[in-house]
């Protein structure tokens, strides 16, 4: 009993990408995230979900240090991805960045041409040699980003001059451009109209075939179809994790149940 008990703990940490243990986060004197513990499985999209204010975006920024960002964010608490502590002193924040990639909810180019957003990751880690193999890379972000053909006839235009959705979908095809092993989206969709949101969804979906991919959304209809794993968050606790399914037609915390049938949100 107590064998097969550790060979299931040992299966689960394996397909974990990302271990979070004890993870709080204080803004000066406030806490908005309370000792959360949670696994992000390789090859799954996770949703984070719950009302405004929980701390979603918070935790979200945990998982790639973008807290470090912010003056007044305290993070504590253990993060690892594959194993190693994120938060460790020899560890760059940008080399780190370029491995847990990120598509946050306004869509923020670079005002630089279309092109030049797409190769900067590639080109400040050197990950490509010569002209040839960055115009080849180039071209499949924007592709695997559904962006290809709007923009092969204008890719010295600055990025900022295309539509909302071109521009998220160009943030996408620059946070792929370094093939991340974990991409983190915060409401990726929310600036964008119904056809340009089921391209990202679709987009999402292939993703995971290659990496972990964690999405914030306030749709629970887009939790409920791009993701395998939800998690729940409420006043800074997260309140529950598992199969999204599960989630959504059998809650286990009363908290769950009353936010996704819209009685707290
Ligand atoms: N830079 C900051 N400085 C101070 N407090 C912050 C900062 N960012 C977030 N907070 C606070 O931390 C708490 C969690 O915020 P967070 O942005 O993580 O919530 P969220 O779940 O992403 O909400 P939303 O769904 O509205 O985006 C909130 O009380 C918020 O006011
Ligand atoms: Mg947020």
């Amino acid at each position: 009993m107590n064998d097969m008990r550790v060979l299931e703990r040992t299966v689960v940490s394996e397909a974990a990408k990302i271990k979070a243990e004890g993870v709080s986060v204080h803004y000066g004197s406030t806490q908005a995230l309370k000792e959360v513990s949670v696994d992000i499985l390789d090859r799954m999209v996770t949703a984070f979900i719950g009302p405004s204010g929980c701390g979603k975006s918070t935790f979200l920024r945990c998982l790639n240090r973008m807290n470090d960002t912010v003056a007044s964010a305290r993070v504590t608490g253990r993060i690892t991805l594959d194993g190693e502590d994120i938060y460790a002193r020899e560890v760059d924040p940008v080399q780190l960045r370029a491995r847990v990639g990120m598509v946050f909810q306004k869509p923020n180019p670079f005002p630089k041409p279309i092109y030049d957003n797409v190769a900067y990751g590639p080109r400040i880690h050197g990950l490509v040699r010569g002209k040839a193999e960055m115009d080849a890379l180039v071209e499949a972000s924007l592709r695997r980003a559904a962006l290809w053909d709007e923009v092969k006839d204008r890719l010295t235009s600055p990025g900022t001059g295309l539509s909302g959705g071109q521009q998220q979908r160009l943030c996408i095809a620059r946070a792929i451009a370094t093939s991340p092993e974990v991409l983190l989206m915060d409401e990726p969709c929310s600036a964008l109209d119904p056809i340009a949101t089921a391209q990202v969804e679709e987009l999402i979906d292939e993703l995971r075939s290659e990496f972990a991919v964690v999405i914030v959304t306030h749709s629970m209809q887009q939790a409920a179809r791009v993701s395998q794993k939800t998690a729940f968050f409420h006043l800074g606790n997260l309140v529950e994790y598992g199969e999204t399914g599960q989630i959504f037609t059998n809650p286990g915390d009363p908290r769950t149940e009353s936010y996704i049938s819209g009685r707290i949100g």
